[in-house]
């Protein structure tokens, strides 16, 4: 993709990623990234908006050659990240004469991950403002969306809002701006789950707060630039609210078998009952492991309820829904409810261990576990129905607070 102008005197400068694979060796990315770039030209000054990969600086360079850039005034960092600032170092040595703006949070951290000294920066404040000319750029602090020191900077001519990882997702794309399609909503929400989730309820008071500078575009630090701002704007209302689906997550395992029919007969019993089940193979091999925990993370954005279909393994559980457990756990999802089925094989501690490993999703009510020996008979399934019965009541008793 070329630099592009998104508005007057502003560009995009960043970088599309499409074959990456993977973020933080966590993440599945299957529409890739991108690294997002924004040149500001006002009438005195120029500004540039955060950097991109390190792996992506020639490319980076290019286009800023592309446009003719012989001077940045200020290269404005709006989060510490390496992957938007690590090539600063570098940039400097085109741009020696640029000064380095950014937050004290942001200096802080560009220290310490940077190795760049808090003495070469510009400090700006929570609404303080840079001015460019005929336009000027206003911080607004946005801490824990998702670090730290996420910032983000509101173009009073345009009223574009640059606003770090807010809003993004991992989706590389030859078209600069979002459209409505199911790809975009689907990288949009696992980028949700995955890095704004845990702190939905500041991700909510931000959202909020964006509303309010009703900005005519949203460009983010990863992924399209939203030119049409409601698109994303909704979405993240419902998803950082209160209110759940009417959906029950199943992450299950099977070595031989038994697991997979409890896993079956609960599923069919709650759809029977009008409930959306969504299962997902946490033990394929190692690659679907973490693509379906991904799957997970993004179902568990607004699903009523999780339960976990897994065997024991050596007194514990099955290393694949372990993990996965871990995951949700970290991601702190507004679940509803928890819960564990499964079979073994002469004893087990699944219980215990799984607890413990959930434990961070507090306002989940936790199900009573439902674990049997061997292949179940009729008679377990029988109470596999029982259980899926009682999940639905819960669910439905819900009320208002089912979407
Ligand atoms: Fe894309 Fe938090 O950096």
């Amino acid at each position: 993709m070329p630099a592009l102008a998104i508005g007057e005197n502003i560009f995009y400068v960043g970088v599309q990623h499409p074959d990456r694979e993977m973020f933080d060796c966590l993440m599945p990315t299957p529409h890739g990234t991108s690294y997002n770039s924004y040149l500001v030209r006002g009438s005195e000054k120029t500004a540039l908006i955060d950097t991109v990969d390190p792996e992506f600086i020639d490319e980076f360079l290019r286009k800023l050659k592309s446009l003719d850039v012989q001077k940045i005034d200020y290269i404005v960092h709006l989060h510490t990240e390496q992957d938007h600032s690590g090539c600063i170092s570098e940039i400097l040595k085109y741009y020696p004469d640029a000064a380095l703006v950014a937050t004290s949070n942001v200096v802080k951290l560009m220290k310490t991950h940077n190795h760049i000294p808090s003495e070469k920066f510009t400090v700006v404040e929570d609404n303080g403002v840079l001015d460019l000319g005929d336009r000027t750029l206003t911080f607004h602090k946005i801490p824990f969306a998702h670090w730290p020191d996420n910032t983000m900077a509101f173009d009073s001519k345009s009223r574009i809002l640059f606003s770090s990882d807010l809003f993004g997702s991992h989706y590389a794309s030859d078209r600069v701006f979002a459209t409505d399609s199911h790809e975009i909503k689907e990288a949009t929400r696992a980028y949700y789950a995955e890095i704004m989730m845990p702190f939905a309820p500041q991700v909510r008071k931000y959202t909020e707060k964006v509303i309010a500078l009703s900005p005519r575009m949203i460009a983010s630090s990863h992924g399209p630039v939203w030119n049409d701002p409601q698109l994303v704007l909704k979405r993240y209302l419902k998803w950082t609210g209160e209110k759940v689906s009417k959906t029950v997550v199943i992450p299950y395992v099977s070595m031989h078998g038994s697991s997979v029919v409890i896993m079956e007969r609960l599923t069919w019993r709650l759809a029977s009952k009008g409930i959306s089940v969504l299962c997902r193979n946490l033990g394929a091999d190692q690659e679907s492991l973490v693509i379906q925990t991904g799957h997970v993370a993004g179902d568990l954005v607004t699903a009523a309820a999780v339960v976990f279909a897994i065997p024991t393994v050596l007194g514990g559980p099955h290393p694949a829904g372990a993990y996965c457990a871990i995951v949700v756990n970290a991601l702190r999802p507004k679940t509803r409810f928890i819960g564990l089925v499964g079979s073994y094989g002469w004893g087990t501690k699944i219980s215990e261990v799984f607890d413990s490993m959930t434990n961070g999703l507090k306002k989940a009510q936790r199900l009573e576990p439902l674990l049997f020996e061997g292949l179940p008979t009729e008679e377990d399934l029988v109470k596999v129905d029982e259980y899926a019965d009682a999940l639905t009541e819960k669910i439905l008793a819900l009320g208002d607070d089912l979407i």
